[in-house]
Formats: C-alpha cells, sequence, structure tokens
C-alpha cells in the first residue's frame, strides 16, 4: 500500500464534525435522549468525536455487520454480527458510520433498527461515495463526498492499516 496522501485534514475533519453535531443538538434539541449506534469497526473513532459534541442528551450503542462471501460488496447481502444491547423502543437513534460506499449496509441497519420500533431512524455518515452507490439510501447528517478513491483513516482502514489516522488519506491498495 501507498503512503496515504492527504484529502481530508485533521482541521477540515474536526471542522465537519462540529458543524454536524450542532446541527444534530439542534434538530434533537426536544429529544428525551438520542441513542448513537456506532457500526464497528470503522465509526470508533468519528463516533467517539462526534458524541462528545453534541449538547443534548446521548447514549452509546454499538452494531457489527459483515458481508457475506468475498463476493459481498456486489451481491449487497449484510449479516448481523452483533446487535444493540440496550432496548432502543421508542427512542430517537442515530446511525453513525464512517463510510457510505455502496449503500448497502445503511439500508440493511435502517431495516434491521426500525424492526426495533425506535421513535425515529436518522442515518450520519462521515464520508460518501456518491458515485459508487448502487441503492438509495439517506444520509441525514453527512460529513463529505468523496470521489472512488480507496480511503484510510479517521476510522477508515485498509487491510486494517491506517484506521488512526488524524486525517483521512487516498492509498493505491497494493495488487
Ligand atoms: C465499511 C463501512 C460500512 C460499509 C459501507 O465497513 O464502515 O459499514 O463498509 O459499505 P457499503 O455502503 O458498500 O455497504 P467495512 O466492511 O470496511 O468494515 P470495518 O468498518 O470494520 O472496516
Amino acid at each position: 500500500m501507498s503512503t496515504p496522501v492527504v484529502l481530508i485534514s485533521e482541521q477540515e475533519i474536526q471542522t465537519r464534525v462540529s458543524e454536524l453535531a450542532d446541527r444534530i443538538s439542534e434538530d434533537f434539541a426536544d429529544a428525551r435522549e438520542l441513542v448513537l449506534v456506532g457500526v464497528l469497526k470503522g465509526s470508533f473513532i468519528f463516533l467517539a468525536d462526534l458524541a462528545r459534541r453534541l449538547t443534548i442528551p446521548r447514549t452509546i450503542e454499538f452494531i457489527a455487520v459483515s458481508s457475506y462471501g468475498s463476493g459481498s460488496k456486489t451481491t449487497g447481502a449484510v449479516r448481523l454480527v452483533m446487535d444493540v444491547r440496550g432496548n432502543i423502543e421508542d427512542k430517537h437513534v442515530l446511525i453513525v458510520e464512517d463510510i457510505v460506499d455502496t449503500g448497502h449496509t445503511l439500508k440493511y441497519l435502517i431495516g434491521m433498527l426500525e424492526s426495533h420500533r425506535p421513535a425515529s431512524v436518522s442515518t450520519c455518515a462521515l464520508v460518501r461515495k456518491a458515485e459508487r452507490a448502487e441503492v438509495d439510501v439517506d444520509v441525514d447528517y453527512l460529513g463529505f463526498d468523496i470521489g472512488d478513491e480507496w480511503v484510510v483513516g479517521y476510522g477508515l482502514d485498509y487491510a486494517e492499516q491506517n484506521r488512526t489516522l488524524p486525517y483521512i488519506g487516498v492509498v493505491t491498495p497494493d495488487d
């Protein structure tokens, strides 16, 4: 893998995360509680920064999914590996993703969480590869639209490497 080339700087990310946190805090100002559901593993850094900047009552849950087989990204089949632990019935839920690529994972998660009968399900993603979309899924709170490049950092990995970079960088994968 090549050395990451900065695409979105640490400062740009931090500014955008603050803006998203302000909007979310405003939109849910009247909610008793907002349940942030982080999608493992990639969302853990974004979720940590976002959650600490909210000014409304919030709780944290995690969920884990995995794609079926190696052809998963083309079949779009998603499997639940770990469900939320707490009861989200009648609560406002915000799914927090690092990246939306084809959209299959987010679409699956919305349906899955809706089956828990929450008060609402909203979506938040730091980055989205709009041109890769295979399904129509709304991202209510979006950080950045990016091109179809392999990105690492701020939670995102390539073969588990570079997740903890403070910025988002582009790499060229090895063949
Ligand atoms: C990434 C990302 C989303 C999913 C998006 O997870 O965190 O969950 O892929 O892809 P989609 O829009 O095509 O469904 P990944 O499989 O890389 O796992 P990780 O977060 O554990 O690295």
